[in-house]
């Protein structure tokens, strides 16, 4: 009998150390600039030069980097298709900036936008594609993705909420789209609390998100000069002085993420009633989180009852898919979307916990009762 583990989703991490640098450095930002001070200039920085980008733009969380993105393009009674295996903030922020959210069916390999599908639900209305790298994954179509949107005079942004660090051929999630955003939310793989970044090389595109995050104001003129309707989405020093701690620590969460990925991996390879999203090259994930995909014989709902029972979390993120969540559903009523595809694999995936706060004995421990569990609620129907 395996003694009980209580392994969670996700687990922010501050080391003693952190904590000592966090403690002292709070002092000098009460006798400092509290909003967009030094800290939120040095992130910005820090977080460009990672991502290898000319702009970054620290802003209140990733949901008004994206508005920021959209509203900059201009999307009002225009077509932004977005996958339907995605948070809510992907679709909400489309129809808050004006436009429709016109979903498609994501990879059965990689649980991202297929590009094939994108394709044929592009029309005359479509203004561009949010590419979701979903689970921390970047799709190896990237390269195409953005050479169709060039072709074709669409925008292409990543929601980049779950990639931080992840890099394919070399270049980094953030850096391929005309924008990349990223959230710093609590369960994310770098948080300042809450938080997110707009990257971009567009210099047009920082300049309308700074604006923008500060009520539409002309950033240039020594005046208050208000230019265009804006918000106040900016980012606090608190915020930005733990994220700049978290961002100095990637590499290593990174390293941690991949190696319980690829302990997955190994002790999941031989089994032919689960399916792993699993990258041809790990680099090019985050890891977020860890999804597999159930045979159809399994019984999800048991699987996660049983799980939970031996202090296992573990979540089917994101089902409902958006379009049948109600706020869509009352959205679209007249005009059912069906992504048959998407939900039958939303109906079988399962994301298994995968964060550098677990140790190797909770990974063999969540690869132990899974299998255990498996065994339990897979009805064999080859043997009826
Ligand atoms: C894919 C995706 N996009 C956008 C967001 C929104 O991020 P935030 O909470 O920072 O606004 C999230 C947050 O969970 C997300 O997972």
């Amino acid at each position: 009998m395996k003694t009980r583990r209580n392994v969670q989703m996700a687990a922010p991490f501050f080391s003693a150390d952190d904590r000592i640098r966090i403690h002292l450095e709070i002092d000098a930002i009460l006798d400092g600039a509290l909003s967009m001070g030094p800290n939120v200039k040095a992130f910005e920085n820090e977080f460009a030069a990672r991502v290898g980008v000319r702009h970054a733009v620290a802003m209140s969380s990733c949901t008004s980097a994206l508005e920021a993105a959209l509203l900059y393009y201009g999307i009002r009674d225009r077509e932004v298709i977005v996958p339907a295996e995605t948070f809510v903030a992907t679709g909400m922020a489309v129809h808050l900036s004006g436009g429709t959210a016109r979903f498609a069916e994501i990879s059965p390999h990689t649980l991202c936008l297929d590009l094939d599908d994108v394709k044929r639900r592009v029309n005359d209305r479509t203004a561009g594609i949010i590419l979701v790298h979903m689970a921390g994954l970047i799709s190896p179509d990237i390269a195409e993705f953005r050479s169709f949107c060039d072709e074709n005079g669409l925008f292409l942004i990543e929601d980049a909420a779950h990639s931080p660090g992840a890099k394919l051929g070399g270049a980094e999630a953030g850096s391929f789209g005309h924008a990349g955003c990223f959230s710093f939310y609590p369960t994310k793989v770098i948080t300042s609390g809450e938080g997110g970044m707009l990257t971009t090389n567009d210099d047009e595109i920082a300049a309308f998100a700074r604006s923008y995050q500060n009520r539409g104001r002309d950033m240039g003129s020594a005046t208050e000069r208000y230019v265009m309707p804006g918000r106040n989405v900016r980012m606090t020093e608190m915020n930005a002085l733990l994220g700049r701690i978290q961002l100095g620590h990637l590499n290593e969460y990174l390293t941690r993420r991949r190696r319980i990925a690829a302990a997955y991996k190994q002790g999941l390879k031989e089994r032919n009633d689960l399916r792993l999203v699993f990258p041809d090259d790990p680099k090019s994930s985050s890891f977020w989180k860890f999804p597999i995909i159930l045979d159809a014989s399994i019984d999800r709902s048991k699987l996660m009852t049983h799980l939970g029972n031996h202090g296992i979390a573990t979540d089917a993120a994101y089902q409902p898919a958006l379009h049948q969540q109600p706020v869509f559903q009352e959205i679209f009523k007249n005009d059912a979307v069906c992504l048959g595809r998407t939900e039958d694999l939303l109906s079988r995936h399962l994301c298994l916990p995968c964060h550098p706060r677990m140790t190797d004995e909770d990974v063999d421990y969540v690869l132990d009762m899974l299998i255990q569990g498996i065994e339990r609620h897979r009805s064999d129907l080859q043997q009826l």
